[in-house]
């Protein structure tokens, strides 16, 4: 599966959802997660994303090894989001912070 990280908090493009072929994505507050048991495993949405915040679980930089739990646990609570939609306001300024995780919203 593929897993979003960090860096999508607070920035939350969306780019990653218009081109995911199966819809395997969910949407928080001001977080997206992958539903590993839907994820196909194409990795078209990795280059989609402005934050650079998708990974294959395998290749996952080992500081984001908690976003693995997190994307299985969250996708069972969250709605399916399947369309593009605006950004938030300042998400080009989140757009590099790290470690933003006391920040996602549930
Ligand atoms: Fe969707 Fe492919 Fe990304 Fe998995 S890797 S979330 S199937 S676009
Ligand atoms: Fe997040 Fe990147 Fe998608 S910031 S919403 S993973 S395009």
């Amino acid at each position: 599966t593929f897993v979003v990280t960090d860096n999508c908090i607070k920035c939350k493009y969306t780019d990653c959802v218009a081109v995911c072929p199966v819809d395997a994505f969910f949407e928080g507050p001001n977080f997206l997660v992958i539903a590993p048991e839907i994820c196909i495993d194409c990795a078209l949405c990795v280059p989609e994303c402005p934050a650079e915040a998708i990974f294959q679980d395998t290749e996952l930089p080992p500081d984001q090894a908690e976003f693995l739990p997190i994307n299985a646990q969250l996708c069972r609570e969250w709605p399916n989001i399947t369309e593009l939609k605006a950004p938030p306001e300042d998400a080009d300024q989140w757009n590099g912070v790290a470690d933003k995780l006391p920040l996602l919203e549930r």
